[in-house]
């Protein structure tokens, strides 16, 4: 579960990187963004530092989430605002930050509005 939740934040953190290279220019858009990179990268950080604590091997598909999640960005940003902005319900950014459950294991996310 830890090496899907790690995998899922990493390709969230590329897709936002991908959308934000594309979209600087429009500062409104943007802002929004960069809050939700924000976001991403804090849970990123939560999953990664607990697969290095509990010797969990990440994905080897990482390279491809990598490459990926940023052509997603990238791709979406190019075609404009409103493609960039439909699809972050589908990322993990919408969801509360991972809290881990009594056994120590992240909690499953429960899909929730994009925060403002
Ligand atoms: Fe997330």
């Amino acid at each position: 579960m830890i090496r899907v939740n790690h995998a899922g934040e990493f390709g969230a953190v590329r897709i936002y990187q991908g959308q934000l290279a594309f979209l600087r220019n429009k500062k409104e858009t943007a802002d929004k963004i960069a809050h939700m990179l924000a976001q991403e990268e804090i849970h990123f950080k939560t999953f990664d530092d607990m697969i290095k604590d509990r010797h969990v091997r990440p994905t080897v598909l990482s390279p491809l989430w990598n490459v990926a999640g940023y052509a997603l960005g990238a791709g979406t940003a190019l075609l404009g605002e409103k493609a960039a902005m439909a699809i972050l319900p589908g990322t993990t950014a919408t969801r509360p930050p991972p809290t881990p459950d009594l056994a120590g294991t992240p909690a499953l996310y429960i899909q929730s509005p994009v925060e403002s």
